[in-house]
C-alpha cells in the first residue's frame, strides 16, 4: 500500500471514529436533556440480583419505572431480557448494564487469582479472562468488577487470594493482562465485557489483616506500592474503578477527593465509571464522616463516585441536590454511564442470545484452559530425593484428606456462576487417569469404614498397602475471600495428624496444599518428603494437580507472595527495607526476634521444579547508563536435567544510596522461558531507566544518578548480581 493512500486512509478512520464520537456525543447529549432528576440518579444505581442470578420483584418495579441503570448478579440471556424489556418500556428506553463479580471465570472457573499469579505467566491471565469474558458477555453480562488490583502483603487478609500478591511489578503485569483478556480491544464485542480495578486502593493494608478495617498507609507507599497495578489496568484501558471499603490516612475512599480526584481524574485522566463498592456509601455513616444516608450520597457524589451498587443514598440525596454545581455533578455522571452503555453496544444490542450462550459456557476449549492454569498455578514448595513425580510404578494409589473430593472447596472463593458439579476433583482425575492399570484408595474423611460402630476412618489404615500417597490439606472454600481474616493461619489439628499418620507409615508420600493464602506449615516443612502448592486450582483442579504429580507437567510456579513462618512475623516481604540495624547473627542488638529466624518458611518468587536449571549473573551491555536510557542485561538459563522444563527468571535491582530507604531488592523484570532439557537459552532483559526512580514523601518522583544493584535468579532469595552506574 502507498504511503499517501495509507495517510489518507489513516486520516479517514480517525474522521470516522471522531464523527462516531461526536454522533454519541449528541445521542447523549439528547437523552440527557429529556431525563428527570429521579431518572438521572436512577442511572446511577445498580441493584443486586439473587445468588441464583434472578431479579427481585422490587428492582423490576423500578426497571419499568425507568429509575434503574443496572443491576449486578442478575445473569443469563433469561433473566437479563425480562429486566431489559422493562427498561425499554419506559419513556426513556436506556438500555440496563449487568453486572457480576466474574474474578477468575464465570461458570468455567480458574485458579484463584493468587493462584494464577504464581504461574508468573500474564499471558495466561489474559486467556483465561478472555474465555471468562466470552461465557460472560454470552450470559449478557457485559461488565465484571474485577480484576482485583490490590497488593496484599498480609495473609491473615483473606481477600489476600483475590489479587496478584505483595510486588508492585508482578501485580502490574497480571493485572493489565486480566483487563486486556476482559476488554480486548472493542468491549461492545460479543465476547467482551468491561473490566473494573478494584479496591482502590490500599484495602490490603488493613490493620490487623482485618477485613474492612483502616488501613494506615502512607502516601508514598501508595504511590511506590499499592498504586502501580491501578496505573497499569488504566493504561491497559479498564473502563472503571471501584474504591476501596477502607479509610486511608482518616478519609474512606468512597469520600476520597484526594483520591477519586486529584489522582484519578486530574493527574491519571481516568474518564471512566467510579463505582461505589457493596453499600459503601451508606457505609459513610460507619465511618461516621456522613450523619445520614441522603448526605452520604451527596458527599460522594461530590467525592467523585458516578455509580452506587446496592444501596440507595444518591437517590435518597435527590432532595438536598438542588444547586448547580451538584447538579452538574450528576449529569457529568450520568454522561459517563450513558457513554459506556454506548460503548459497551447496548443500546444497539440489549439482549443476550440464547444459542450463543449454550455454544459458550463450558465449552471444552474453555476447560482445556482452565486444566492448564492449574497446573501452571501449581508450586513445588519441597521435593527430597524425588519424591514427586509419582513413579510409573506405583499402581495403587491412596488419597487422603476432605479436599481431595471437595468440588466446592476447590473453586476458591468469588466462584461467579460456577457449578461445584462441573469441578473435576483430584479424587476423579487420577481414577480417570489410572483407569484399569491402577488402583485409588480413597476414603471420603469421616465416613464410617463399614460397620457403624467402629471408628469413622480417616483413610490411614486403608492405605497401608498402597503404593504411593497423597494427602490433600488447607483451606475451604469458604475459608477464604471477603470476610475471612484469621488471626492463626495454621492448618487445623486434624489436618497435621493426619499427616503426622501418613509419615508414620514410612511409604513415599506427598503433600498437596489448597489454599487462598499463605499458610504456616512449617512442621509440614520440616516432615513432609514433598509439598505441592496447588491454591484452589478451579473447575479442572483435580486433572491439572495430576497433570503435575504424575510428571506430565513439569512444575514451573513460583510464590507471588511470601510464606511467613509465623503470623507473628507479619508483615513479612521480600521488598523490606534495610533498617537501622540489619540483622547480623549473633548481634543481640539487630532487627530480629528472640524466639524465630527472620527468614520466611519460602520467599516470594520460590518454586521448584523436576529439573535443575543454572542462572547466571546478569550480563550487562554497558556499567554506565543514562539517566534517560535502558538498562539492557542478558541471562543466560541452562537445564541441567533430563526434563524439559520451564524456569522463571527474576531481575531484581538495589538503589545503592537515595534519599529514602528503598528496599533491600525490588523486582524490575520476570521472564517464564522454556528450556529444553540439557539445553542452555539467553534471556535478553531491557529496564527503563526511569524505573529506577522512586517517590518522595511530597509525592514527586525523584530518580537519582549513583550505583545500582542488578539481581538475577529462580527467586528472590536465590539471585546473582552484577552493578551498573546511573548517570
Ligand atoms: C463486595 C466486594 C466487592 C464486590 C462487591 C459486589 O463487598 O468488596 O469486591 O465487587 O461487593 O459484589
Amino acid at each position: 500500500m502507498t504511503r499517501p493512500f495509507c495517510l489518507t486512509l489513516s486520516l479517514l478512520l480517525t474522521a470516522f471514529h471522531t464523527a462516531r464520537a461526536d454522533e454519541t456525543g449528541q445521542r447523549i447529549e439528547a437523552i440527557l436533556s429529556k431525563l428527570t432528576l429521579e431518572e438521572k440518579l436512577g442511572q446511577l444505581r445498580l441493584v443486586d440480583g439473587h445468588a441464583g442470578g434472578g431479579w427481585k420483584p422490587q428492582h423490576m418495579a423500578l426497571a419499568q419505572a425507568g429509575v434503574l441503570g443496572g443491576t449486578f448478579n442478575v445473569r443469563g440471556t433469561g433473566p437479563t431480557s425480562e429486566m431489559q424489556r422493562a427498561a425499554l418500556s419506559t419513556r426513556h428506553k436506556i438500555p440496563l448494564v449487568f453486572a457480576f463479580d466474574v474474578v477468575h471465570g464465570y461458570r468455567t472457573i480458574f485458579p484463584v487469582p493468587l493462584g494464577e499469579a504464581a504461574s508468573w505467566d500474564p499471558d495466561l491471565a489474559e486467556r483465561c479472562a478472555a474465555v471468562a469474558a466470552k461465557e460472560s458477555r454470552a450470559a449478557n453480562v457485559s461488565w465484571t468488577f474485577a480484576p482485583v488490583a490490590d497488593i496484599a502483603r498480609d495473609p491473615r487478609w483473606g481477600r489476600i487470594v483475590e489479587g496478584s500478591g505483595e510486588d508492585p511489578v508482578l501485580s502490574s503485569a497480571f493485572t493489565a493482562a486480566r483487563v486486556h483478556g476482559f476488554q480486548g480491544k472493542d468491549i461492545s464485542a460479543p465476547d467482551r465485557m468491561m473490566a473494573c480495578l478494584k479496591h482502590f486502593a490500599g484495602s490490603g493494608e488493613a490493620e490487623g489483616g482485618r477485613d474492612y478495617n483502616f488501613a494506615d498507609v502512607s502516601l508514598r507507599a501508595l504511590r511506590e506500592t499499592h498504586f502501580p497495578p491501578f496505573l497499569a489496568g488504566l493504561k491497559a484501558g479498564a473502563g472503571s474503578i471501584m474504591p476501596s471499603f477502607s479509610a486511608i490516612d482518616g478519609v474512606p475512599a468512597t469520600s476520597n477527593p484526594w483520591l477519586l480526584q486529584d489522582v484519578l481524574r486530574k493527574e491519571w485522566g481516568f474518564e471512566g465509571i467510579v463505582v461505589s463498592d457493596y453499600d459503601a456509601i451508606g457505609q459513610l455513616v460507619n465511618h461516621r464522616v456522613a450523619p445520614s444516608w441522603d448526605e452520604a450520597g451527596q458527599i460522594a457524589l461530590r467525592s467523585g463516585l458516578d455509580v452506587e451498587i446496592w444501596g440507595s443514598c444518591m437517590m435518597q440525596a435527590q432532595g438536598l441536590i438542588d444547586n448547580a454545581d451538584d447538579l452538574k455533578l450528576v449529569d457529568n455522571a450520568v454522561r459517563r454511564v450513558l457513554r459506556m452503555k454506548f460503548s459497551l453496544g447496548l443500546f444497539d444490542k440489549p439482549y443476550g442470545d440464547p444459542a450463543r450462550e449454550k455454544e459458550a459456557i463450558l465449552h471444552p476449549d474453555h476447560l482445556k484452559l482452565a486444566r492448564e492454569a492449574a497446573a501452571k498455578s501449581c508450586v513445588l514448595l519441597k521435593n527430597n530425593n524425588q519424591t514427586l513425580p509419582i513413579p510409573p510404578a506405583a499402581k495403587k494409589i491412596a488419597i487422603l484428606g476432605a479436599l481431595a473430593n471437595d468440588k466446592l472447596s476447590q473453586m476458591g472463593s468469588w466462584t461467579g456462576d460456577g457449578h461445584a458439579e462441573d469441578s473435576v476433583t483430584l479424587v476423579e482425575a487420577v481414577r480417570q487417569r489410572l483407569g484399569n492399570n491402577g488402583t485409588v484408595i480413597y476414603t471420603p474423611a469421616g465416613s464410617s469404614s463399614g460397620f457403624s460402630f467402629r471408628k469413622p476412618s480417616d483413610g490411614v489404615d486403608e492405605a497401608k498397602d498402597a503404593d504411593y500417597i497423597i494427602v490433600v490439606v488447607g483451606e475451604n472454600g469458604d475459608m477464604t475471600g471477603e470476610a475471612t481474616s484469621r488471626s492463626s493461619i495454621d492448618l487445623p489439628q486434624q489436618q497435621l495428624d493426619l499427616v503426622q499418620k501418613v509419615s508414620a507409615l514410612g511409604k513415599p508420600y506427598a503433600v498437596v496444599l489448597m489454599t487462598g493464602r499463605p499458610l504456616t506449615v512449617g512442621w509440614l516443612a520440616e516432615t513432609c518428603p514433598a509439598i505441592l502448592l496447588a491454591w484452589h486450582g478451579g473447575t479442572m483442579a483435580g486433572p491439572g494437580i495430576a497433570d503435575v504429580l504424575f510428571g506430565d507437567v513439569n512444575p514451573a510456579g513460583k510464590l507471588p507472595v511470601t510464606f511467613p513462618r509465623s503470623v507473628g512475623q507479619i508483615p513479612l516481604t521480600y521488598n523490606s527495607t534495610p533498617t537501622s540495624r540489619p540483622l547480623v547473627e549473633g548481634d543481640k542488638w539487630t532487627s530480629k526476634y528472640t524466639d524465630i529466624k527472620n527468614s520466611p518458611l519460602w520467599p516470594f518468587g520460590h518454586g521448584l521444579s523436576y529439573t535443575s536449571f543454572q542462572i547466571s549473573p546478569p550480563l550487562l551491555d554497558k556499567r554506565t547508563i543514562p539517566h534517560d536510557g535502558t538498562v539492557r542485561f542478558k541471562v543466560s538459563v541452562t537445564n541441567q536435567g533430563e526434563r524439559d522444563g520451564d524456569e522463571v527468571v527474576q531481575a531484581y535491582i538495589q538503589d545503592d544510596v537515595a534519599f529514602v530507604t528503598r528496599p533491600i531488592k525490588e523486582l524490575k523484570a520476570f521472564k517464564r522461558v522454556s528450556v529444553p532439557a540439557g539445553k542452555t537459552v539467553t534471556v535478553d532483559f531491557e529496564i527503563p531507566s526511569k524505573d529506577l526512580g522512586y517517590w518522595m514523601p511530597n509525592g514527586t518522583y525523584r530518580l537519582d544518578p549513583g550505583t545500582f544493584t542488578l539481581m538475577t535468579g529462580s527467586s528472590s532469595a536465590q539471585v546473582r548480581s552484577s552493578s551498573f552506574s546511573l548517570q
